[in-house]
């Protein structure tokens, strides 16, 4: 079997996590073997990385910083997890990757994009995801959802930067459609795992 490389996207509170849950059973269940990895984080120093970056006590990082410090932990999950696995024919699936920093760090934050592109070459060592889901729900109902038990550095931006978040993957959806798919994130949890699995389906060509 080949490896597959799935990264899960969408804006704070969108439902990415419960649905990595589900849709890894369902792989699993096929007889895949199943990487679940999120982003920032997956290896020891991508998750000290992801602490300094979502620690509030951070308030005063710059921009530029930020975006170096998500590429760094990328990186690093790459090299040291990302491409074994996929080597021995293993199913990745990563809570986020490279849309979030333009989602997030050009759309929310307004750095200039072909700079984060750029980065993105960087960061990924130049690994393209084969489909990639962006979790398309209201900013509204996300936001309330993700800010529910308190707020880390990034949900701290508050909601119109959430809306921007929201406006960047829309656009990453209609630029790249055949890697990046919108998935309706409303709705009971497993109706949308079989939305997901629908658009995973022309993956499993063996
Ligand atoms: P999460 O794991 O709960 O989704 O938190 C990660 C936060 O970091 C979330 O607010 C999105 C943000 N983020 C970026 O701003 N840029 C990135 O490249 C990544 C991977 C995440």
């Amino acid at each position: 079997m080949r490896g597959v490389f799935i990264t899960l996207e969408g804006a704070d509170g969108c439902g990415k996590t419960t649905q990595a849950t589900l849709v890894a059973a369902a792989l699993e269940a096929r007889g895949r073997e199943v990487v679940r990895l999120r982003e920032p984080g997956g290896t020891p120093i991508s998750e000290k990385v992801r602490a300094l970056l979502l620690d509030p006590a951070n308030a005063e990082m710059v921009p530029e910083c930020e975006l170096l410090l998500y590429e760094a932990s990328r990186a690093q999950l790459v090299r040291q997890v990302i491409e074994p696995a996929l080597e021995r024919g293993a199913c990745v699936l990563c809570d986020r990757y490279y849309d979030s920093t333009f989602a997030y760090q050009a759309g929310g934050r307004g750095l200039d994009e072909t700079l984060v592109r750029q980065s993105n070459v960087l960061g990924s060592c130049g690994r393209v995801p084969d489909r990639t889901l962006v979790l398309d729900l209201d900013p509204a109902l996300g936001f309330a959802r993700a800010t529910a038990g308190g707020v880390d550095r990034m949900e701290a931006e508050g909601l119109a930067f959430q809306e921007r978040v929201r406006n960047a993957y829309l656009r990453l959806a209609s630029e790249e459609p055949s890697r990046v798919r919108l998935v309706d994130a409303s709705g009971k949890k497993e109706e949308v795992t079989a939305r997901v699995l629908a658009a995973l389906d022309d993956l499993w060509g063996e």
